[in-house]
C-alpha cells in the first residue's frame, strides 16, 4: 500500500512540521502550504526536499477568506493529498477549504479542548491560573477548535510558568501526539462515530 500523502499547513517557525517531516512512517509529507512568505517552516520544507506553497493572505480582496480558502484548497487537491494537517497554521478556514479537497484535516491546540480555544490557548490558561493544561489533536471542522479529538495529554503548569516555557513543554507532547496521530490515520484506524474519535486495534 503506498504511503498516506500528507499536506501540512504553517504559518511560522514549523517546529510541529519538524516533528511531522522527521516522524514520517507510512505517510509522506507531499506539501507544506504557509499563509505568508519568509516563515522559518518553508525553509524547513526546502531542506526536506518537499515542496513549500505560499497562498498570501494578503493577496486576496473583499472575498478574501472564500477566495483563500478555496485557493488552499485546490493547492492540496493537486497534490492529491490524502489528509491535511494544520501545524501552526493561523488562519481561520472557510468551507470553500473543505470543499476544494474534500479530504479530513487535524489540527493541534496548546490547551486542553474545550478549554481555552482561540489563538492564545497558552496565555489564557496561564492568566486564568490553571494548574493543568495541555495539547489536543483533533480533527477540523468548520468550527475552529470544536472537531472531534484524537489525542489529549496533560501538561502541568508550574508556579513560575512563562508562557514561552510552558509553551516548549506543550510544543513536545503536541510533536509527540501528531505524529502518532498521523501514523493511526495511515493505518486506518481512527474511526469517528457520533463526533467521537475511537482508534481501532492494529492488525
Ligand atoms: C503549536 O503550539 C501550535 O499548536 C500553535 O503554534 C505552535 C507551533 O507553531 N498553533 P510552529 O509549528 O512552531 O509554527
Amino acid at each position: 500500500m503506498s504511503a498516506l500523502r500528507v499536506a501540512v499547513l504553517v504559518s511560522g517557525t514549523g517546529s510541529l512540521l519538524r516533528a511531522i517531516l522527521e516522524g514520517q512512517d507510512r505517510y509522506e509529507v507531499v506539501l507544506v502550504l504557509s499563509d505568508r512568505p519568509g516563515v522559518e517552516a518553508l525553509e524547513r520544507a526546502e531542506r526536506a526536499g518537499v515542496p513549500g506553497v505560499v497562498v498570501d493572505w494578503t493577496g486576496f480582496g473583499t472575498q478574501r477568506r472564500a477566495d483563500f480558502s478555496a485557493e488552499v484548497g485546490r493547492a492540496i487537491a493537486e497534490r492529491r493529498a490524502g489528509l491535511v494537517c494544520q501545524a501552526g497554521f493561523m488562519r481561520i478556514l472557510a468551507q470553500e477549504y473543505f470543499d476544494a479537497h474534500g479530504v479530513p484535516v487535524m489540527n493541534s491546540h496548546p490547551a486542553l479542548l474545550p478549554a481555552f480555544s482561540g489563538a492564545h490557548g497558552v496565555r489564557d490558561a496561564l492568566a486564568y491560573g490553571a494548574k493543568v493544561t495541555g495539547a489536543t489533536i483533533h480533527f477540523a471542522t468548520l468550527d475552529v477548535d470544536h472537531g472531534p479529538v484524537i489525542a489529549q495529554e496533560a501538561v502541568e503548569v508550574r508556579p513560575d510558568d512563562s508562557e514561552e516555557a510552558l509553551h516548549e513543554r506543550i510544543k513536545a507532547v503536541e510533536q509527540r501526539l501528531y505524529v502518532e496521530a498521523i501514523r493511526l490515520f495511515a493505518q486506518g484506524r481512527l474511526k469517528v462515530e457520533g463526533g467521537r474519535v475511537h482508534v481501532l486495534p492494529a492488525g
